[in-house]
């Protein structure tokens, strides 16, 4: 109802009493005649009838004009109208079932709120356009029906993550941007000049909300979070988004449980609420269908295992070296290996971050768990238990050459009733990349941030 009740007086002149709406709102309309604000998508022009396309943020109509339905100056008006002009549109909506959203308008009246220059086009026209050019003109691109979709979803996906977490007894706390030092390793910090000291873009979120997670029990974080990213792979972002719950009182296996719960949610809220920009974005809904909990676990040794004959078998060209972490391919490969995401558990604390806790059966494996997204999307939740040994956390930061002295604070956590707890980061930009089915992060959000992309 909110769309209806928001609207200015913006209507044109002869629209009489046709109410505005929206075009998402129009099956609450069949047969009425209403006002529709927006732009002109594309406009087909067939002798005495024109097709013009509007889109209003919401969705996409098609318009229906034949010449002897309407005054001479309103066909007029329409005809030849450039792409992207905005225009007032008023009409009476008529069910289609071959409309994609179910509705046509046949246009009545039409008023230009300001009309495109010929000898200027709208740059981006309905023929292909390489990615170049498209991210340059990114802040025009998302007017285009099916990155508009994408970012509904990405909204959507959003709302679910907090509902989720909000209503399971998360409190949102939300930590800082700036900080002293690093979480996720020292090789992707941005440095920030501040006030002459040096400070960092945080990476994560995970060290302050460990900090929250002792005063509140079961929070979360979200937030942009940032990495100096050398890598132009379809998965890195320089700067993305992350939610982030960590839970007191909770070990590894309490964490596996709430990732499958958590990501289940999020991916049947978005096909329930989401169907029309899914099906806008011609997606496989049938393979979202299966995202259930529970999600198999393997553990790392198996994963490895796993590449050792998949490179046998000639599928995988590298040979994954027991030991490594997985990289996009080996990680490509074993989230294709079954039809909903996939928990790898316990990987060689060597190349995993400085907190996590040892698994205490063998202290050379971290216990931590990647989920990888099925169909070949790879990580999209990282977690861990976290070190709660003050000795073992000191020497740690000391090992990994992190400066003491700015970690004091963290340290402290485990100084002052220290337990067994637990959280993930799950980035959202991967998750949308994978909802959406999209090959690449860079269409996932309004604005990507990339090894060589700052503008617009
Ligand atoms: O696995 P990561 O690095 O884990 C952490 O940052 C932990 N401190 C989170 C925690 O335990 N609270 O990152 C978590 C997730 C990844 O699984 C991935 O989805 C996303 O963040 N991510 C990125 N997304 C886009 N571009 C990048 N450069 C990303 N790096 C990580
Ligand atoms: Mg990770």
């Amino acid at each position: 109802m909110s769309e209806e009740k928001a609207e200015g007086n913006l209507q044109p002149a002869d629209a009489g009493a046709a109410p505005v709406t929206t075009i998402a709102a129009l099956h609450r309309h069949e047969g009425e005649r209403i006002t529709l604000r927006g732009w002109l998508y594309n406009l087909r022009e067939s002798g005495k009838l024109l097709f013009p396309i509007f889109r209003d943020g919401s969705g996409a109509v098609q318009g229906v004009v034949p010449k002897a339905a309407v005054s001479a100056e309103v066909f007029e008006r329409i005809r030849g109208l450039t792409q992207e002009s905005s225009v007032i549109v008023t009409g009476k909506v008529r069910a289609d079932k071959r409309a994609p959203g179910g509705y046509e308008l046949d246009v009545e009246g039409l008023e230009v709120v300001q009309r495109v220059a010929e000898d200027e086009p709208y740059p981006i026209t309905l023929k292909e356009h390489g990615v170049d050019f498209l991210m340059e003109h990114r802040h025009l691109w998302i007017r285009t029906p099916r990155q508009a979709s994408i970012l509904r979803i990405r909204a959507e996906i959003i709302k679910a993550a907090r509902d989720y977490l909000d209503e399971n007894g998360f409190v949102l706390t939300d930590p800082p941007v700036l900080t002293p030092a690093a979480c996720e390793g020292t090789s992707t910090l941005f440095p920030v000049d501040y006030f002459g000291d040096p400070a960092f873009l945080t990476q994560s979120g995970q060290l302050y909300i460990e900090s929250t997670a002792m005063a509140l029990g079961k929070v979360y974080s979200f937030g942009p979070t940032f990495r100096a990213e050398k890598s132009k792979t379809r998965r890195h972002l320089t700067e993305f988004w992350m939610v982030e719950p960590e839970m007191a009182y909770a070990g590894l296996d309490d964490l596996m449980v709430l990732a499958e719960q958590f990501l289940s949610f999020v991916v049947q809220r978005v096909l329930t609420r989401r169907t029309l920009d899914l099906k806008v974005l011609a997606r496989d809904t049938a393979k979202l269908e299966a995202v259930q909990a529970p999600f198999p676990r393997i553990t790392y040794d198996e994963a490895a295992g796993m590449l050792g004959e998949a490179h046998a078998k000639g599928l995988l060209e590298n040979k994954f070296i027991y030991g490594d972490d997985f990289g996009s391919p080996d990680e490509t490969y074993l989230s294709s290996q079954f039809d909903r995401p996939v928990m790898v558990h316990r990987y060689p604390a060597a190349v995993k971050a400085f907190y996590m806790e040892p698994d205490p059966q063998n202290p050379s494996l971290a216990l931590c768990v990647d989920v990888l997204a099925p169909e070949g999307y790879g990580e999209v939740i990282g977690g861990s238990q976290r070190v709660s040994s003050y000795e073992l956390l000191k020497n740690r930061i000391q090992e990994h050459n992190l400066p003491l002295d700015a970690f004091g604070w963290y340290l402290d956590l485990r100084r002052y009733g220290s337990v067994p707890h637990a959280g993930f980061g799950m980035g959202i930009e991967r998750v949308v990349a994978w909802i959406c089915g999209l090959e690449h992060v860079r269409e996932t959000i309004p604005f990507a941030r990339t090894l060589n992309r700052m503008y617009p």
